[in-house]
């Protein structure tokens, strides 16, 4: 008894800037379901490493943002010093929610652009400022507009598609090979990302909060191909294929020069085996 008394005098622990902002939203009315919430927190907590490559980014922009969730989150987590959620169509809820929030967290609200994210956003990103670009289930024909606009600018994003339309081919393929055809086309979005100029992540969300979970992340490199460069597999298959035709070369691939090198003490390390025998059977009687 003593104890649960002294427990109910103790004072509650602190909350935590998430358990606050959660229990703000369960208090207010008017807020998108719950589910939004998770997805959101799952996101805005995947992209992490994503969000301190600038601390803090001077923009974020959640496009299709919708309550503009991620957007109030960016800003209530001092992750961005600005914030902008695009979307062709304002809900009320999106007020709602940074009128709870501004009571469980001193955050500003985030600048509100109801116009179609083909216009908005190359606008927003003409202000020429780093930016981060964020889009929460983002149909797939919308999320290939961002990045598309991301790409023009050089701006990194993190994209979470759904609703995506595999052609009839793409989906009779995808069933022999028993991969979703959604996930097919998520890949496929990853290669064009890479193509791009983007070294690309993708990242999952608990299936369980989402089950469009994939988050596609790019970060911008110029490098068409994800940084990954082909020339040594080309010069060591050029060596194979010398080889097979018993073809020679005046000068060797700069990966033969890399191995040449190497072989000297390829040939020390050989003749010191018998060395190293010797003294682990003298060290082991
Ligand atoms: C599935 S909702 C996602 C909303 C929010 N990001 C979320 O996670 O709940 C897709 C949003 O895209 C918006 N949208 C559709 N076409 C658009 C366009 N061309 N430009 C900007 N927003 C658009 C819709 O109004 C809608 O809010």
């Amino acid at each position: 008894m003593a104890t649960s008394v002294a427990a109910a005098a103790a004072p509650a622990p602190a909350m935590n800037l998430e358990a606050r902002l959660r229990r703000a939203f369960h208090r207010a009315s008017g807020m998108p379901p719950d589910k939004e919430l998770n997805e959101s927190f799952a996101f805005f907590k995947k992209i992490d490493r994503d969000l301190k490559r600038q601390r803090p980014w001077p923009l974020i922009v959640d496009c299709c943002g919708g309550h503009g969730m991620l957007a109030c989150l960016a800003l209530a987590y001092g992750k961005a010093l600005d914030a902008v959620v695009i979307d062709s169509h304002r809900p009320n809820s999106h007020d709602a929610l940074v009128r709870a929030w501004s009571t469980a967290d001193d955050a500003r609200a985030p600048r509100y652009v109801e116009q179609p994210l083909q216009t908005a956003l190359p606008e927003v990103l003409a202000e020429g400022r780093p930016t981060l670009v964020l889009a929460c289930h983002a149909c797939a024909h919308l999320t290939e507009q961002i990045v598309a606009i991301c790409a023009a600018a050089k701006a990194d994003f993190c994209v979470m598609p759904c609703c995506q339309r595999p052609p009839t081919s793409v989906k009779t393929a995808m069933h022999e090979l028993k991969i979703p055809s959604t996930v097919a086309m998520d890949l496929v979005m990853v290669g064009r990302c890479q193509q791009l100029g983007y070294e690309v992540h993708l990242k999952l969300v608990d299936e369980k909060i989402t089950p469009q979970n994939r988050l596609i992340c790019g970060r911008w490199t110029g490098e068409s191909g994800g940084g990954t460069s082909f020339l040594p597999h080309e010069a060591r298959l050029q060596k194979t294929y010398d080889r097979v035709h018993g073809r020679k070369r005046a000068a060797p691939p700069p990966l033969a020069k890399a191995r040449r090198r190497r072989l000297p003490w390829a040939v020390l390390a050989l003749a010191a085996l018998p060395v190293l025998w010797r003294v682990r059977l003298r060290l082991s009687r």
